[in-house]
């Protein structure tokens, strides 16, 4: 079987973007491919955390992605923090990561200047720890939004570059990005991606909205001063997003969701979104509610599912260790 891994940042609760771009994804492959879902926690840290909010959305990323439907039986769901390799594997690779490449990097960009008062080591060399997550599993494929697509190439280059030194060491993995869904943007401005810091509450779902919140929130999506429900992200950037949720959702194509709302105004339009959107994430809300009175279930996950993963790890850790020639624990 392939490997699949991926992973968020436990910076809040997650987006209809996150849902969409990933993890709606991750539900339809756990029973075709080995699967590994990390809540990067070490990435979070890389901007200013408060410990007890971190603490706590760490553990609801958690029940997040078991109420979306990934099961902890056949999935390996798990806190980066827990596997020591992830760290380990960083380092290493850090020294095989050129400063050129990661300033280049767009997240990087935009963070940092989001951030400007703390642009700190960690989060320039973000990239080295992703690709640590994603190398010590040999993953095949990740599931990522397309904000990611520039991680995964240097992950790529740096698993090459890696190979090419020391002889067949990692998986050179590929990126998986869905093919509607992959990159949702904000509700206010739809030419930025829609995102969990946004500061304007309107501008993002949050995926335990309830279906007021959410229905609310549509209405008020910005779109355009036509009334034509059809798909052109270059003029109707509005629009198109809305479409495009509508059809990640019900699995329609732009051309079916331009037929559905011929002769439709906006308004019954953005209902419907917002309708669509509550009706998929009510069976997710309610499992999230059930499993947070389930506090002994998710310490059970959590430990298990830890150390499988510290096991995995381990195996691509020692032999990378060897290979760069540190001397064996005898
Ligand atoms: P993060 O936490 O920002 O986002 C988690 C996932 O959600 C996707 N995503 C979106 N998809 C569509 N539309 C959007 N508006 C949108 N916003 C976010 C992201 O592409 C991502 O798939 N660096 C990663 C976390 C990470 C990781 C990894 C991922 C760390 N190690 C190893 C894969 C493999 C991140 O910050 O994702």
């Amino acid at each position: 079987k392939k490997v699949i891994f991926s992973g968020m940042q436990p910076s809040g609760i997650i987006t209809l973007g996150n849902y969409l771009g990933a993890l709606k994804n991750w539900t339809n492959l756990q029973d075709e491919y080995n699967c590994l879902y990390c809540i990067v926690d070490m990435h979070a840290i890389t901007v200013r955390q408060d410990p007890a909010v971190l603490r706590k959305n760490a553990r609801e990323l958690m029940m997040l992605y078991i109420a979306a439907g990934l099961d902890p039986e056949k999935n390996i769901i798990y806190m980066q923090s827990h596997v020591s390799a992830h760290a380990e594997l960083a380092w290493i690779l850090n020294c095989f990561t050129y400063m050129g490449e990661l300033s280049r990097m767009t997240q990087f960009k935009d963070k940092s200047q989001k951030h400007s008062d703390n642009i700190n080591a960690g989060l320039f060399t973000y990239p080295a720890l992703m690709a640590a997550d994603i190398l010590l599993y040999q993953a095949d494929l990740v599931p990522v939004g397309i904000d990611q697509r520039q991680h995964l190439e240097l992950t790529r280059d740096i698993a090459i570059r890696f190979n090419n030194l020391y002889g067949d060491t990692f998986k050179v993995p590929e990126a998986y990005i869905p093919k509607v869904g992959a990159k949702i943007m904000s509700l206010q401005d739809p030419t930025k991606k829609m995102s969990k810091s946004d500061t304007d509450v309107n501008a993002s779902i949050s995926i335990i909205d309830d279906t007021d919140t959410i229905i609310r929130k549509f209405k008020r999506a910005v779109t355009d001063s036509e009334t034509e429900v059809r798909f052109d992200e270059e003029n109707k950037p509005g629009v198109s997003n809305l479409m495009t949720i509508y059809g990640a959702i019900t699995g329609q194509t732009m051309e079916q969701v331009t037929n559905e709302f011929a002769g439709k105004g906006y308004g019954d339009f953005k209902v419907k979104v917002g309708e669509a959107v509550a009706e998929e994430l009510k069976p997710l809300q309610n499992r999230f509610k059930e499993l947070s009175s389930d506090k002994a279930y998710i310490d059970g996950v959590i430990k298990k599912n830890a150390e499988t993963a510290s096991y995995l790890a381990t195996k691509t850790l020692r032999k990378v260790q060897k290979k760069v020639g540190f001397p064996p624990i005898i």
